[in-house]
């Protein structure tokens, strides 16, 4: 698959199969990822790969500790307090898009919840990943770690798998580190949900749209 086809086709999934993924497949994911640019080579990225049980168990605490009422406490702030325009409305247009696909409507709240507990529950994903970042690095760091990201989904999807970046997975990080015994030493940055993609989901139908070159460049001679 040529880069820019792996770029326009990935997608956030948010209906997985259960079919099982090699620790192969994963390897080469990973192993390819590793290539992401960073400054000076830093390498800032550590990822922990979780199924099975271990996932579960992750799942479980998460839904625990939102069912108790407990305020997210994410080791950095990933969205805005106030949220301003023209980003206030493609986020409306994120959400609204996606409760029309899951069929969920404005007024039930229940359906809205679970909806957003299918992130705890990695979408029915048989893999989960998570990705930390040491906090002694400075913000720099965070831009090689996005593009690792990048990486990650991109050869995903050129060995035919999906994955939804999350979030919402690092809403309770001392819930994850102490799942997974990390070091506290570890920020975490985000989860992703990988597997092969459900498309027989109406969730997985939809593409949000893009602004045009236009609207974010400016050229100079
Ligand atoms: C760092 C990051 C965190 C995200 N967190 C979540 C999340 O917690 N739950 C979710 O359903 N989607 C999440 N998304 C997916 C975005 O909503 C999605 O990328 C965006 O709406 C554009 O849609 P597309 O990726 O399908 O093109 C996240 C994306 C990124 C890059």
């Amino acid at each position: 698959m040529d880069t820019t086809s792996a770029i326009t086709q990935r997608y956030a999934c948010r209906a997985f199969l259960d079919s099982p993924v090699s620790t192969e497949i994963i390897t080469h994911i990973l192993d390819t990822a590793r290539w992401a640019p960073s400054g000076v080579n830093t390498q800032p990225w550590r990822v922990a790969v979780v199924s099975g049980q271990r996932k579960q168990a992750i799942t479980d605490a998460l839904i625990q500790v939102r069912d108790s009422g407990q305020e997210p406490n994410p080791d950095y702030q990933y969205y805005p307090a106030n949220w301003q325009e023209p980003y206030r409305n493609r986020r409306k247009v994120c959400g609204l898009t996606m409760y029309r696909a899951l069929d969920i409507r404005r007024e039930d709240t229940e359906k809205q919840k679970q909806a957003w507990y299918n992130n705890y529950r990695f979408f029915g994903a048989p893999i989960g990943l998570f990705v930390f970042i040491d906090a002694e690095l400075a913000q720099g760091s965070w831009l090689d770690l996005g593009m690792f990201i990048q990486n990650i989904m991109l050869a995903a999807v050129d060995t035919g798998l999906a994955t939804c970046p999350q979030a919402s997975l690092a809403d309770y990080p001392d819930v994850i580190r102490q799942q997974l015994d990390w070091p506290a030493t570890d920020k975490l940055a985000c989860g992703l949900s990988l597997g092969y993609a459900d498309t027989s989901q109406p969730v997985n139908q939809y593409r949000l749209e893009r602004e045009p070159v236009d609207s974010y460049t400016k050229w100079y001679e």
